[in-house]
């Protein structure tokens, strides 16, 4: 990944805009099983942290082109998909068309969600959305009306502490053993390109284009309780053994988190 500039201030319709650019290739890939990362590593340590699901009405925030929220319907969830690209919906939609799971997909920001009633889930799940999202508090309230009182909210981001403004890796007798971070306090925006590593075809295909909200990590945790959260659990996992023998690539997250997961309750009592 490469940080190409810094702008400060993109707006909403401008993270739809590159969605839905990035929307076409994104779905492909992830759905040939280009994302290792995700498929290995995130959901893994994702959904054990976010606890058993089915039977439950869970709102899948930020939800691409589908995959997490299929393997929720999968379990047993009843699903709803938001994302704010209107391409991504697009393709979630004709994949429920193609095999229908139940799942309803709406094109909206999180952080505006008239369609959906209060306290209609019992769990809200966004997976590596969050750093994509301008709006991570005004997204808060949103997420806490729909919620039932009790309910859930669990999300996984890029680990902030790590991974934004990463400049690098440092290495030691060919392993990989540092990051070099820049700018951390400075919460800068960063529009990066990347493409997936596994993917055969990445020379081929124009890297998404994304803009990356550079919260602290105090950013993410702080507005929490501001807005009637209790923070259960924060997990900074690890790949397994397992996974990095499949996807080597991953090894170097065994000793510094790629990602940083939460998972909160809505206070039954506030
Ligand atoms: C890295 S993708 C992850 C998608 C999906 N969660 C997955 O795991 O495949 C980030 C997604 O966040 C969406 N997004 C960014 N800001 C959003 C917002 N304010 N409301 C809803 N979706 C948003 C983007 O459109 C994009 O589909």
């Amino acid at each position: 990944m490469s940080a190409l500039d810094e702008r400060p201030g993109t707006s909403d319709d401008e993270v739809r805009r590159l969605w839905d650019g990035n929307a076409e290739v994104w779905a492909r890939q992830v759905r040939a099983g280009y994302d290792p990362f995700r498929d290995l590593y995130h959901h893994p340590t994702f959904f054990e942290l976010a606890g058993d699901l089915s039977g439950r009405d869970v709102l899948d925030a930020g939800c691409g082109e589908g995959r997490t929220a299929r393997i929720l319907a999968r379990q047993g969830a009843r699903v709803t998909g938001v994302d704010i690209s209107e391409r991504m919906i697009e393709l979630a939609g004709a994949e429920e068309e193609r095999e229908p799971l139940g799942i309803r997909y709406e094109a909206a920001s999180i952080a505006k969600m008239p369609m959906l009633g209060d306290d209609s889930f019992d769990a809200v799940v966004a997976i590596m959305a969050l750093m994509d999202c301008a709006d991570y508090e005004g997204a808060l309230p949103e997420i806490a009306r729909v919620l039932r009182p009790g309910g859930t909210f669990a999300y996984m981001i890029c680990h902030p502490c790590f991974m934004h403004g990463h400049l690098g890796w440092g290495k030691q007798d060919g392993k990989h053993i540092a990051i070099r971070v820049a700018n951390y306090l400075d919460e800068p925006e960063t529009r990066s390109r990347w493409t997936f590593a596994a993917a055969p075809d990445r020379d081929e295909v124009e890297p998404f284009e994304v803009v990356y909200f550079n919260r602290m990590l105090a950013g993410y945790l702080n507005p929490l309780p501001r807005h009637g959260f209790v923070i259960e659990e924060i997990a900074e996992p690890a790949p397994s053994d397992e996974a990095c023998r499949a996807e080597p690539r991953l090894r170097k997250y065994q000793g510094i988190p790629h990602v940083l997961a939460v998972r909160a309750i809505l206070d039954p009592a506030p």
